[in-house]
């Protein structure tokens, strides 16, 4: 509300005011009968109030609240106040009044007879009694003379000599003397409510008194302190000199965000370095006109670097048998791997500083990776981000881009940090083996950068181009296939491999943990849903095939659904899902005994193979027809598998007499060896000991038993070689009914390590030689 007055053409103070008026409260300020002010009004009660007042004789009483900040609602008012009369009303864009006043009369309340929408009171006129004596006249004329000086030296409006000029009730000349006096609202409340003439005029003229010496003071203290003034106020003038020019050219640049910016950049901790660039960009910002494109781009950088954790760290609370049982309540089995993690952890405890290597998770899909990592973070206390580097080929996804390209963000690395919001996170770099490399620069050789314990502190993100400490945060790596990841990355990281589930350990899984969380995600109580152990088995057996439990999950949640729309549509009661009633919410059986899809016959082996993705059962098949011994090989079969194809034919033809083949054959037949299923690219001499089943068995016309599946290198001597992935490959075959499995006499330790209840009902043959093989895959 402006305090400025106006000169009011229509003299409205004659009119009645009557004795019940809606009352207006005033905030910080007095109204004087005889003066004109404009008021702003916004809230709709006192707008409604305006409204009215209009409709009817333009009076309403204006009084001021006792409190400078009180609550509109709440009548805690002053007595005294002052009639006022709506000259001129204008509405504003933003929906608020602008009214323009003037103060008629002398109230005082009596009883407040409304709250709301607005309050009205009754009241009495105070009466402002014109005497016109002597000592009045000498007092209004040296008010008057006074007020014309303080006018003068206080540089106030000069059409306040005017306005005093054409005033002459000597009520109204010490009404608008106070109100340009500078004191407070209780003091100008007590002039209001002097009834006397002579009292007001002496109040008023002793106040005008005291206001002058002040001025003619603090003239007198400034003009001393000037003369001194040393180089910093120096300074401190020219800039808000300067300030003053540019708000002029309205390139004012203290607006709130930058007053905020600034303060931020006050409070935040910073590493020294990082605080001088960022204080000379803060300077730059705020001399760039707002409207400029470079000011946001300058802004954005600060803001970037205000909210980055430079060094806010979270407190870790690492207690080891915590973690031990926190671990097992997130994750169903892994007993070595939660074994090898707990020790890597108390390691870590001990050696708080140590730049241990960085853990990589390996193993298929689905089996625990990234959920390990998060319980990990959650039972050290620290925060979890996590970036997929899965196809990033660019350099600059993991650095950023300079600030020189248009629309520059910083790297993954650095976006991540941010997430986080401390500098100590727990920080999982998932599918790291899958990063590309091309001509945009070498994702891997930044990432060495980001996982090097000796360089990580002083990790540079192209935008920032300040250096963050990355030596704080725990890094942990994830990859489905080690051998992609680059050698140097390989070096830095202690490797521990998870291998898929056994259909048991699924079904525990999907019980203890997959379930529950699928229910409450779907909105289910236990009440609602029952699955069965067989259930379960059918779920894991004929609507899956995966080394982990990401479709399992998937399929549980399709269970889900069908069973929450059959609520929502009105069922009630709990269903319960079997084996036999699955179909009804799965659909068909996706998946059979991969065994039971081969119309089995002499010339067909199972092999066992290895893929990133887990174990499968590799079927080898062997024919033959009229020819002269050429043999044909398809089924995208690399080199190292074909090879391996022609040394099994070698040995088969060397060894002819003790395995009974008939030497006939090699030069009246054609052989046709194929490895479905023909699309995928297969490679690798582990099939060695299938082809020389699988041919053996074609030229003896003797089948393969159908459970025994196999897998192992051959020489052109007959030797078995030891294979890689055999826990995968084993845990395929068990999935897929296999009850008898030929691997290689120096992958026996491969099975020692595995948990006896994976191995538990399957009858391992460890060979030597190939011949050993053959007895127990072809019974004579
Ligand atoms: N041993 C386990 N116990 C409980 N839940 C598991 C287990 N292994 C995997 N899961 C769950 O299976 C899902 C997939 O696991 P995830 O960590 O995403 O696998 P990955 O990262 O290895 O691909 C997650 O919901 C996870 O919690
Ligand atoms: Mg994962």
């Amino acid at each position: 509300m402006s305090k400025h007055a106006s000169s009011i053409n229509i003299d409205p103070s004659d009119l009645p005011i009557g004795s019940s008026l809606p009352i207006l409260p005033l905030h910080g300020f007095v109204f004087f009968p005889g003066m004109g002010f404009p008021l702003q009004v916004k809230d709709n009660s006192s707008k409604q109030l305006i409204d009215d007042t209009l409709l009817k004789d333009r009076i309403f009483g204006i009084i001021t609240h006792k409190e400078d900040e009180g609550d509109p609602n709440d009548p805690n008012l002053f007595d005294v106040g002052v009639a006022g009369y709506i000259h001129k009303l204008i509405k504003n864009e933003d929906g608020s009044y602008q009214i323009l006043v003037s103060g008629i009369k002398k109230i005082k309340t009596r009883e407040f007879t409304q709250q709301s929408p607005y309050l009205q009171a009754d009241i009495k006129e105070l009466p402002m009694e014109e005497a016109h004596d002597k000592k009045i006249n000498a007092l209004t004329m040296n008010l008057v003379e006074r007020f014309k000086e303080l006018v003068e030296i206080t540089k106030l409006p000069p059409e306040l000599i005017m306005t005093m000029d054409s005033l002459n009730n000597p009520f109204h000349i010490a009404y608008l003397t106070c109100s340009q006096l500078n004191i407070d609202t209780k003091q100008e409340q007590k002039i209001l409510e002097i009834v006397k003439l002579t009292d007001l005029l002496l109040a008023v003229t002793k106040k005008l008194a005291e206001r002058m010496e002040t001025i003619e003071m603090s003239a007198k203290i400034q003009k001393t302190v000037k003369s001194d003034i040393d180089g910093k106020q120096r300074e401190f003038y020219l800039r808000q000199q300067l300030a003053a020019i540019r708000k002029e050219l309205g390139e004012d640049n203290e607006n709130i965000d930058l007053v905020d910016l600034k303060e931020r950049l006050h409070d935040i901790k910073l590493p020294e370095d990082v605080r001088t660039v960022a204080e000379k960009e803060m300077e730059r910002l705020s001399r760039i006109p707002s409207s400029s494109s470079e000011y946001t781009v300058s802004r954005t950088y600060l803001e970037w670097i205000l909210d980055l954790p430079w060094k806010k760290s979270s407190q870790d609370f690492l207690d080891i048998k915590q973690a031990e049982k926190d671990l097992n309540k997130d994750h169903y089995g892994l007993e070595l791997i939660k074994k090898r993690i707990i020790e890597f952890l108390a390691v870590r405890k001990l050696k708080a500083d140590s730049h241990g290597p960085i853990l990589c998770f390996s193993g298929p899909p689905g089996v625990g990776k990234t959920s390990l990592g998060q319980s990990i973070a959650k039972t050290m206390g620290r925060k979890f981000v996590r970036i997929s580097l899965g196809g990033v080929r660019d350099e600059s996804e993991i650095r950023g881009h300079r600030r020189t390209y248009v629309g520059a963000l910083p790297g993954r690395i650095i976006q991540s940090m941010k997430k986080a919001g401390t500098n100590n996170p727990l920080f999982m770099l998932d599918e790291i083996d899958k990063l590309g490399n091309d001509f945009r620069g070498d994702p891997s050789s930044a990432l060495l950068e980001v996982l090097d314990p000796e360089q990580n502190d002083t990790f540079c993100d192209h935008y920032l181009d300040v250096n963050f400490d990355l030596s704080k945060v725990m890094f942990i790596t994830t990859a489905n296939y080690l051998e992609n990841i680059p050698g140097p990355l390989r070096d830095r990281m202690e490797v521990i491999t998870l291998s898929g589930y056994t259909e048991e350990e699924k079904l525990n899984i999907a019980k203890k943990h997959l379930f529950k969380r699928q229910l409450t995600a779907h909105g289910l109580t236990r009440d609602d849903l029952h699955i069965t152990d067989a259930g379960f088995s059918t779920i894991i057996r004929s609507y899956t095939r995966e080394a982990g439990v990401r479709n399992l999950e998937r399929k549980m949640a399709a269970v889900c659904r069908v069973v929450a729309k059959n609520i929502v549509t009105g069922k009630t009661g709990k269903t319960t899902v079997n084996a036999k009633n699955m179909v009804d919410f799965l659909g068909q059986i996706a998946f059979f005994p991969e065994t039971s899809t081969y119309s089995w016959g002499p010339g067909l082996a199972t092999g066992l193979a290895w893929t990133p993705v887990g174990g499968v059962l590799l079927f080898i098949e062997a024919a033959m027809m009229k020819g002269h011994g050429t043999m044909k090989m398809t089924g995208k079969l690399g080199d190292v598998m074909k090879e391996s194809t022609a040394a099994a034919l070698t040995y088969i033809k060397a060894h002819a007499e003790e395995l009974g083949v008939d030497e006939e054959l090699f030069s009246t037949k054609d052989m046709h060896i194929h490895v479905p299923d023909g699309a995928t690219p297969k490679d690798g001499p582990s099939a060695g000991v299938a082809m020389v089943v699988s041919l053996t068995s074609l030229f003896t016309d003797k089948p393969v038993s159908k459970d025994v599946a196999m897998t192992g290198e051959i020489t052109l001597r007959g030797d078995v070689l030891p294979v890689g992935g055999v826990k995968e490959k084993v845990l395929a075959a068990v999935r897929s009914g296999i009850t008898d499995i030929i691997l290689p006499f120096l992958n026996q330790k491969d099975i020692s390590e595995m948990r006896d209840n994976i191995t538990e009902g399957i009858d391992f043959h460890f060979v030597k030689k190939i011949e050993e093989a053959l007895k127990v895959a072809i019974p004579k």
